[in-house]
């Protein structure tokens, strides 16, 4: 059984057909508090899932050229239910086909900003709330190659840009759709238009906010662990220590044990200082050290996409040898999963750039039931959650740490010796951060190992010895990265640190490349 601790809370579905943007409709309703989750359309065609209060169903955009007969369906379900239909982009040619209009390709190609002229009737009709907070005309970005030819008998424009049908909507006012993309930045007001479409279309007024989120998931997690005991995998990061603490409130420190594998590739003193904020919240962990076996597994490997495989292996290796011997004491095994982890690992994803590495491949290795209590949420719900729970801001905003650690902080083959250095440096780099009120400004910061010895003086000597590279990035999403612009005597006071006191080290390096063309971390 997996249990998915389903939110009992009204909603709104969004089916995927595949757009780079659908994830961002699920972000912007999930801002306003509204409910919502995304399935692909192959899921969609069973209907909505089980147990879901359905208030509305949007269609996203997508690849497909409506008018080719391979191209993604409606479900059949969908133009049946009773709830408000959203068309966008692809969805809104969908929906015109459906009712009997007609779609033109290459004809009005619209890509990026455009201008929009809502229709004279709109403001005095009853469709006036729709378009609440909106200028008669304003600026929408687009993406579309098709548009509409012939609009469907039963439907009414509401707004054109210059060159195509920009709004529509069906006489009954159940359906309705946009070319344009409302959950895109550029779009201007597009946020204000889905929570108009929300408000005053699909009619939900309860917020889901962190306090009704977490009476919800306390009840659920009650409701389906009903005996037995619960391990957590826990890394000390946001979305385990939340995992942790919730489990910890609905079933009491007797039933919920963390356990944290120590791979050696942690921060300094990580595994310590982990140690001890968990306890001193109330959760029990347990460390397994493993440094060892993953210091062993490593030997003689360079290669980055290597050196990330094997770390994975070894993490489900050493957690299945624990599970193994500890087969009765637990019923379940619980993970941080978040949605947009599950929402990634189910659509179609392009070249792979870097495997990930979390806790990928625990399930089928663990002889435990799984249970993925944060599955439906997004990064700041589990944040919100977390000051719910009581869990300290240090630990709700540090910065991401990747789960193979320092493994992809040392370019080239790992050693002891490499990480010891590399800890010594990264704590200098990220206390002075704090110490200088840096640390929050900016998304990511940490150092690098390379694999490169230069020449220095060093009083009256030479010295021959490795180069450490500081990264300090500005993202929301970690997608696009700025080089965070840290005031050059900051950096050289670090830098003079660091050469006075790691042994080893004579050169620090500030990496000043954005994402792309770089990634935020080297392997
Ligand atoms: P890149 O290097 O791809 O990293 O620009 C983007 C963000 O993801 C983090 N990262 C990881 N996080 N497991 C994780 O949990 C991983 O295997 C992993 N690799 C990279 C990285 O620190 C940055 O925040």
């Amino acid at each position: 059984m997996k249990h998915e601790g389903r939110p009992h809370h009204e909603g709104l579905l969004v089916i995927d057909f595949g757009s780079q943007y659908t994830l961002l409709i699920a972000r912007r309703l999930r801002e306003q508090q509204v409910y919502c989750e995304v399935i692909s359309r192959e899921d969609a065609s069973h209907g909505p899932p089980e147990g879901f209060l359905l208030k509305g169903i949007i269609l996203s955009g997508g690849p497909d050229t409506a008018n080719d007969t391979h191209s993604r369906s409606l479900p059949s379900w969908v133009m049946t239910s009773s709830v408000p239909v959203l068309g966008i982009c692809y969805g809104l040619q969908l929906m015109v086909r459906h009712f009997g209009g007609t779609l033109r390709s290459l004809c009005a190609r619209e890509y990026g900003r455009s201008h929009l002229t809502l229709e004279d009737w709109v403001a005095t009709s009853d469709l006036a709330p729709l378009w609440q907070n909106h200028p008669k005309e304003h600026v929408v970005w687009m993406s579309h190659g098709d548009d509409i030819d012939k609009m469907p008998d039963d439907f009414e424009i509401m707004a054109r840009t210059q060159r195509s049908v920009a709004a529509i909507v069906s006489k009954n006012r159940r359906f309705m759709a946009l070319q344009y993309h409302p959950e895109v930045e550029h779009t201007h007001l597009g946020s204000q238009w889905l929570k108009n479409f929300v408000q005053h279309m699909c009619g939900i007024t309860a917020p889901w906010n962190a306090g009704s989120l977490l009476t919800e998931l306390l009840a659920s997690i009650l409701q389906h662990v009903k005996t037995g005991k619960v391990c957590v995998a826990c890394s000390g990061g946001v979305d385990s220590t939340v995992t942790l603490s919730l489990l910890t409130r609905a079933l009491g420190a007797d039933r919920v044990q963390g356990l944290f594998v120590n791979t050696g590739l942690l921060r300094w003193k990580e595994a310590e200082r982990i140690q001890k904020t968990l306890a001193e919240i109330g959760m029990n962990i347990k460390v397994i050290a493993a440094q060892k076996t993953f210091f062993d597994a490593l030997k003689g490997m360079s290669d980055p996409e290597q050196k990330r495989k094997v770390i994975g292996a070894t993490f489900v290796d050493v957690f299945a040898d624990y599970a193994d011997h500890h087969q009765e004491d637990y019923t379940y095994l619980a993970q941080g999963t978040l949605y947009s982890d599950v929402i990634e690992s189910g659509g179609s994803v392009g070249e792979t750039i870097k495997s990930h590495h979390n806790v990928g491949g625990l399930p089928d290795k663990v002889p435990f039931k799984i249970i993925e209590p944060l599955r439906y949420l997004f990064k700041d719900e589990v944040r919100a959650l977390g000051k719910e729970l009581g869990i300290p801001d240090h630990v709700l905003w540090q910065h991401p740490f990747p789960g193979p650690g320092l493994g992809v902080r040392i370019p080239g083959e790992i050693s002891a010796e490499k990480v010891m250095m590399l800890q010594q440096a990264d704590h200098i780099f990220i206390s002075a951060l704090k110490e200088k009120g840096y640390y929050d400004e900016v998304w990511q910061a940490f150092a690098v190992h390379l694999p490169v010895k230069s020449v220095g003086v060093m009083g009256d000597g030479r010295t021959y010895e490795w180069v450490v590279s500081l990264r300090a990035v500005l993202a929301s999403d970690a997608m696009t990265a700025e080089v965070a612009p840290l005031p050059m005597s900051f950096l050289t006071e670090v830098a003079a640190n660091i050469v006075s006191s790691v042994p080893g080290i004579n050169r620090v390096l500030y990496d000043i490349t954005t994402k792309p063309p770089a990634t935020i971390e080297w392997e």
